[in-house]
């Protein structure tokens, strides 16, 4: 297991779970530092007393990667922990897709973009900064339906197909980053269905009981990165830190 963090980075900070997760932090550690990376302004957490950095930037874009190295580049230490929430599912003409039919390059595109580039971008902008000695937790949040092996429905082709590349950057990251720090951990992790803009349209199908409010998922999740160590690492795990299947 790894100490209580000191620094975390958030990634993708105005999304649902992602200001949950700040939340969540700042309720066990009033004095933690956050560094928040968002294409927005950030928004400061109430009750949080610690020092607080905000990059504006999209994450999407390739020259995200400059931007944030330069961000990380002004504190000595890379983060202890690194949360990133980027992850697109629709958008106001766009939604998943029912059948082959429907997936079309543009917006299979776009899921790659957010659901994949963005966490390869963060993840090329920390490489440089990495300390072998320092302990480095990174958290990616993707979801089950990324999963190759439990896909029992079919559909939903680009939401998928770009979490499944999630998925595998997660696992080489573990490989890579295990080989060359002394002390780190990499898993992909899945929510559950959150009450979030991105669940919004797809709520209405659920079983009673089965969609989770942000703050309930912010706190599985901060639970079971508490309990992550460096054994733990190169898995996709689900909200109660079991093992999913890649
Ligand atoms: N909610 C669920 O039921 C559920 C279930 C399974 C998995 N997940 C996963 O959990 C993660 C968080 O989801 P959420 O429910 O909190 O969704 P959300 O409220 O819609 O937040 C989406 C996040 O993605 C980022 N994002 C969206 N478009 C982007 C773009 N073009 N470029 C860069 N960043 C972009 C946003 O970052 P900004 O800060 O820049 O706006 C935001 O943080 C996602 O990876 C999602 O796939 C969610």
């Amino acid at each position: 297991m790894f100490e209580q963090p000191k620094t975390v980075l958030l990634a993708g900070a105005a999304g649902g779970i992602a200001k949950a997760i700040g939340a969540e932090l700042v309720r066990r550690s009033a004095d933690i530092t956050l560094l928040t990376l968002s294409r927005g302004t950030g928004e400061r957490v109430p009750g949080h007393t610690g020092e607080r950095r905000h990059l504006s930037v999209s994450l999407d874009q390739a020259d995200a990667i400059g931007s944030v190295e330069h961000f990380l580049c002004e504190f000595s230490l890379p983060p202890h922990w690194v949360i990133n929430c980027c992850g697109l599912l629709h958008d106001k003409t766009h939604g998943p897709e029912k059948s082959l039919a429907q997936c079309g390059d543009n917006w299979l595109m776009q899921s790659i973009r957010v659901n994949l580039l963005t966490h390869l971008h963060l993840a090329q902008a920390l490489d440089r900064q990495l300390q072998r000695r320092q302990p480095l937790l990174w958290a990616s949040l993707s979801a089950k339906v990324g999963s190759i092996g439990d896909n029992q429905m079919g559909g939903w082709y680009s939401y998928r197909i770009s979490k499944v590349g999630l998925n595998m950057l997660i696992r080489n990251l573990s490989i890579e980053w295990g080989r060359r720090l002394e002390n780190s951990c990499v898993v992909a992790i899945h929510p559950g269905t959150t009450d979030t803009p991105l669940s919004k349209p797809f709520q209405s199908n659920l079983a009673p009981g089965k969609l989770y409010s942000a703050v309930l998922s912010a706190r599985r999740i901060v639970d079971v990165l508490e309990q992550l160590g460096p054994a733990d690492t190169g898995q996709l795990l689900f909200w109660d830190g079991s093992q999913l299947p890649w």
